[in-house]
This record gives C-alpha cells, sequence and structure tokens, in this order.
C-alpha cells in the first residue's frame, strides 16, 4: 500500500486543456497514474493524449464509473466551482495544485468535502506521489528523474509530509542518496486553510502497513507541528517520527515564504514546534543537511526495512523480475529454493509474468496450456524451420531459435490476436449496451465485409480440437469464465448460425483463457513459445541423428513410427 495514491486509483484531471493541466497529464501517465479522465467545461468530446474530456465530472463519473480522485490544474478563480463539482461528482479525494486560491474559497471547499466524506489536499501543492506506483500534482517533474530520486517502499519506506513544495522533493531526494526508500511523499500545501494537515497525514502513515516511520519538513506558523506531538503522546502515532522545523530565524508577525506560515500572538513559534515534538518523544534535527543521516539512524537502530542495499543505492536502473544476492535467488519475492519442489513450471510461469502465484486451480490450468502447446507433430512451420536449420549441421540453439522465430502472427500469433478481437465484442457489448451474441454478430459482419479474419477459430487437421475442450473444462474448476470465454462462445455460435463449421481452436482457447485470467495480452504468444520450446527441441535432435543432412523436408509426406498409443493410467503417471 501507500497513502492518498498509488497506480490502481482511477485519476481525473481537471483543467486538463489549459497549458499546465496537458503538460502535467503527460508527465503523471508516464509514471504511472491511471489517467481515466479529463474535464474542461466546454470542451466535452475532445480527447488530450487519448483521454477523454468531459464538460464536469459528472459527466465523467457517469459515462466512465467511479473516479477516486481528482487533481486540479484550474486557475484560482474557478476553483471552488471545480472542486465543489468534483466533490458532488462523488469523488473523494481532490489535490487543489492552484495557488491564490482565496481563503474563503478554501474554508467552503473544506465544508463541501465534510458534507459528502471527502477529503482534499492543499491548495497549493505540489500533489502527492507514491514512488514506483503514481504521483498526482507536480512532485518529481520528469518520470524518469522522479523514478531516479524517490526510491520505491520495499518492502518498506518512510513516509514524508512536507509543507514546503520545493522542499517534499528535496527531502525524499535527500533520503533516496542516503539510502531510504519511501512510502509516499505528502505536500499538505502552504495556505492557511487546508485539506489533510500534518496530523491526518501521520494518521494515516500510521496505518500503512508499508511506512515504518514519518519525516516531517514542518515550519513555523498553525499548529500541526504541536498536534502532531499531541498524538504522539496519546499514542495515536507510535511509528519513529523524525522532523525538521524551518522558520528558526522568522519574526513574529512576518509570514515566513507561505501564507500559513506566520507566527501569530506567540503561537506557531519554531522553539515552540521543537520543544513540543521533542518532549513528544520525536526527533528533531537543527539543520536541513542532519535530516537524512538522522531517518537512516533511526531505521538502523529498528533494524529498518526502509535501508536500501548498497547495490540498491547505486543502482541505476531496476528490474521487478528476480533478486540476485550472494546465497540467494528470489524469483518475484519468492526465494527460489522454496518454489523448487512445490510449484509447478506453469504456476511459476504465471509468477514471473504477472509478479503473484496462481490459486492452484489456476496453477494446474497453465499447466495444461503448457502442455497442450508442447508440440503439434512435424508439419507447423516451427517445426519444420528447427529441422531445416538443424539439417544444415546448425547449433541445438540456432535450430530451435529458426523454429521459435517463425512463431509469429499465423502461427501461433492467434493468442493473442484473437485476445484482442474477443475484447473489442465484448467492449462493444458493454458500449453499445447489447448482448455479447449481438456484438459477435455486428463484429463478424464487420470483419467480414472488410476482408478481416476471426483469429482462433476453425483449423486446418481439426474439425473438433480434442486440447481445447479439456481446457475449458481445467478452466471452470479454476472458476475462469469471463467475457473473452462467453465472447469465444458467442463468435462460435454466430458461425455455427452461418453454416460454418469454425469452433474455437486451441489458440482461441488459450487467449480468451489468459485474458479472462487478466494476463497482458502481450506475453500471450511468449506463452506458446515457453510452450513449443520442448517440443522444437525434440524435433531439432531427431533431425540430426536420425536424419542425413541437407535433406529434403517434405512437409506433408511423413509417417510416424513412435510408441503406439497408451495411457497415463495404465502408465501410472499420475
Ligand atoms: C492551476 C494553474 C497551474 C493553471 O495554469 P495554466 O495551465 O497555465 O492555465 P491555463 O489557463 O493554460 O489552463 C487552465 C485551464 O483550466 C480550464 N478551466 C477553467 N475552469 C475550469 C473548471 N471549473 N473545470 C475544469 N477546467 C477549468 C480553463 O478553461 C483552461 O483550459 P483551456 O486553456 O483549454 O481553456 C496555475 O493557475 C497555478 O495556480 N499555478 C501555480 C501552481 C503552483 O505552483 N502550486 C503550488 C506548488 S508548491
Amino acid at each position: 500500500m501507500a497513502i492518498l495514491i498509488d497506480e490502481t486509483k482511477r485519476v481525473l484531471v481537471q483543467g486538463i486543456t489549459g497549458r499546465e493541466g496537458r503538460a502535467r497529464t503527460r508527465l503523471m501517465r508516464d509514471y504511472g497514474t491511471n489517467v481515466v479522465a479529463g474535464v474542461t467545461p466546454g470542451k466535452g468530446g475532445e480527447n488530450v493524449l487519448g483521454v477523454p474530456v468531459f464538460n464536469t465530472p459528472q459527466d465523467a463519473v457517469s459515462s466512465l464509473g467511479q473516479i477516486d480522485i481528482s487533481v486540479l490544474f484550474v486557475p484560482a478563480t474557478g476553483v471552488k466551482e471545480a472542486a465543489i463539482s468534483a466533490i458532488d461528482a462523488g469523488i473523494k479525494l481532490t489535490v487543489l495544485v492552484p495557488d491564490r486560491v482565496p481563503v474563503w474559497d478554501a474554508m467552503e471547499i473544506a465544508a463541501a468535502a465534510k458534507a459528502n466524506g471527502a477529503m482534499f489536499v492543499g491548495p497549493n501543492t505540489l500533489g502527492v506521489l507514491s514512488p514506483g506506483k503514481a504521483v498526482v500534482g507536480m512532485i518529481g517533474g520528469r518520470a524518469e528523474s522522479a523514478r531516479q530520486w524517490f526510491k520505491p517502499g520495499i518492502p518498506k519506506g518512510v513516509g514524508v509530509i512536507s509543507r514546503s513544495g520545493g522542499m517534499a522533493s528535496s527531502t525524499g531526494y535527500y533520503l533516496g542518496q542516503a539510502g531510504v526508500r519511501i512510502s509516499t511523499i505528502a505536500h499538505i500545501g502552504g495556505d492557511a486553510v487546508l485539506g489533510v494537515r500534518i496530523p491526518d497525514a501521520a494518521l494515516m502513515f500510521e496505518s500503512d502497513p508499508l511506512t515504518e516511520a514519518i519525516v516531517i519538513f514542518g515550519e513555523i506558523g498553525s499548529s500541526q507541528e504541536e498536534e502532531l506531538a499531541q498524538l504522539i503522546r496519546d499514542r495515536k502515532v507510535t511509528k519513529p517520527v523524525i522532523a525538521y522545523i524551518g522558520g528558526k530565524a522568522a519574526r513574529e508577525g512576518t509570514r515566513f515564504s507561505h501564507a500559513g506560515a506566520i507566527i501569530e500572538g506567540g503561537r506557531g513559534t519554531h522553539a515552540g514546534k521543537v520543544k513540543a515534538l521533542r518532549e513528544a518523544g520525536a526527533t528533531v534535527v537543527d539543520a536541513f543537511g542532519e535530516l537524512p543521516g538522522a531517518v537512516v539512524e533511526i531505521l538502523k537502530k529498528l533494524n529498518g526495512q526502509s535501508l536500501m542495499s548498497e547495490a540498491d543505492k547505486n543502482a541505476v536502473w531496476n528490474t521487478a523480475v528476480t533478486r540476485i544476492e550472494p546465497n540467494r535467488v528470489a524469483v518475484r519475492g519468492y526465494d527460489i529454493a522454496e518454489l523448487m519442489g512445490r510449484v509447478s513450471f506453469g504456476a511459476a510461469s504465471y509468477l514471473i509474468l504477472t509478479g503473484e502465484l496462481p490459486s492452484a486451480p489456476v496453477g494446474r490450468l497453465m499447466d495444461a496450456i503448457l502442455v497442450s502447446s508442447i508440440d503439434h507433430g512435424a508439419t507447423p512451420p516451427g517445426a519444420l524451420a528447427a529441422r531445416t536449420t538443424a539439417s544444415t549441421g546448425a547449433s541445438l540453439s540456432a535450430a530451435v531459435a529458426a523454429g521459435i522465430m517463425s512463431i509469429n502472427r499465423h502461427h501461433g500469433g492467434a493468442i493473442e490476436d484473437c485476445a484482442r478481437q474477443l475484447k473489442t465484442i465484448a467492449d462493444r457489448a458493454a458500449r453499445e449496451k447489447i448482448s455479447i451474441e449481438d456484438a459477435a454478430n455486428r463484429t463478424l459482419a464487420e470483419m467480414r465485409e472488410r476482408g478481416g479474419r476471426m483469429s482462433g477459430f476453425g483449423h486446418r487437421i481439426h474439425t473438433k480440437d480434442p486440447r481445447t475442450a479439456r481446457l475449458f473444462e481445467l478452466a471452470r474448476e479454476a472458476g475462469v469464465d469471463g467475457l473473452h470465454m462467453k465472447a469465444a462462445r458467442a463468435v462460435e455460435k454466430s458461425f455455427a448460425d452461418a453454416k460454418k463449421a469454425l469452433p474455437i481452436n486451441v489458440d482461441g482457447a488459450i487467449g480468451a483463457i489468459l485474458a479472462d485470467l487478466g494476463m497482458d495480452p502481450a506475453a500471450f504468444n511468449g506463452i506458446f513459445m515457453i510452450a513449443r520450446t520442448p517440443g522444437l527441441i525434440a524435433h531439432v535432435i531427431e533431425e540430426q541423428t536420425r536424419e542425413k543432412p541437407m535433406r529434403r523436408i517434405d512437409p506433408v509426406k511423413h509417417g510416424y513410427d513412435g510408441p503406439a498409443p497408451r495411457s497415463l493410467t495404465t502408465n501410472k503417471h499420475e
């Protein structure tokens, strides 16, 4: 987890067509933020970088369903109306980037948020960033820099709360340089009336399992740091708090950069905040430069999981697939020795491709998919290419690679194409509010008119592919029967109604099942390659041991002289 923002949150950008809204939408998406819509009154129907623009937040929600966060790049005068319209549309978090928002407007936004059980960050905020996950607002600038500066909390990180925008980024940067991982950086804004304040953010970090310590960049003015001290005293915040308070030299009555940073009537002084926090048990450093070192010291004492190894600290790029350390190999976080002997190859393939282990039935289904495509005789292009290359005296790797290289759109590639076409049919049914059968009929009719063809249906040899029925049976056992499989049945019915015997083939079945498992279609042909490799190796070795080099290979005229049909039950393999 993290607080306020992560990659699962659906984000709306208000003012998306403006200068800053447009630029920040690109940067936020580059970093991983799921921007689903934009709003600019009068510009509904347009799109910015492919993101649909609506006239109001309510239009966006009505059209696209629930939206979690709205971020505003609307000039100050329009903020009140824009924020309240987002809150009224049921959006539970609004991030107010603009500066110079009138105090009275901020108070009205606060009242609307309270009445609707919503929250807001800002105004005058640089936003919130959860490293490696997503950002709303402006923190970090370019995605590439943000990735280099702020290291994600894996397995844990420290939470950063800052009253200064620039120092929110700097604190994150210097913590990263010192080898500290971060769960979320929240710039709460510098105005007098704020939505999320230091105590609120601290309580969120307290209940965030990813966060193990809280770092504060505070400043003079307001009572936020004193309230945090009270929460620590009341043991409502129990995680270590390490703080720096800016504005030591500020005199009473002088505003210190931000509207909210002012000492009035002796309240909100630097000395008062430092004393309150120290007495409550927090660590307060005297100079900003001491902050990262103090955080490291406290994490070391805790044996903190937010501290990076030297290798991670010096890394210039990252991989999330496998971690290699002396005497330890961890695939997607799992020790390989623990996986070995306990997890099937199909389940391990699912793990490495999706990042998570499958349930036992889905693991069996993955194995079945790999087994189903292990070989299909000597006639497919892959086997022919591998055998032809092998017959030239090529190495095993070159001959197998030739076979793999023949796996393309028309050989094996039907898996991915079919999955994408089935998704188009399922999406169409939802969009046009028609049955999936009607969506299949209309899509196939249009395809016929264009001279296109549906991938994954029909077969050169089989009229009823023996592998398909078994795969669907195992999918049902695993509880997998989503929209893609429904669309596949609708396509089969549409072909049957048109008196065309084009049942779904093994590629189509695999495509539908993998898509219903939620896997990324970009990997589907790769799964076919994984499955087919043992078959290709067998063909190459047979070619090189049984046949003469450079023979003429007839693609069709060959017999079979392997074992007679036999069964697992009689051979006791199960
Ligand atoms: C918010 C801010 C970034 C906007 O600046 P900008 O992008 O240059 O402004 P633009 O005029 O180009 O764009 C604003 C857009 O909002 C739109 N807009 C106005 N009212 C709106 C509303 N209620 N809902 C949605 N969009 C609205 C405008 O129509 C405009 O889009 P258009 O250009 O397509 O017409 C700027 O006013 C600001 O506050 N900057 C300071 C931010 C800052 O420093 N924050 C604190 C960091 S510490």
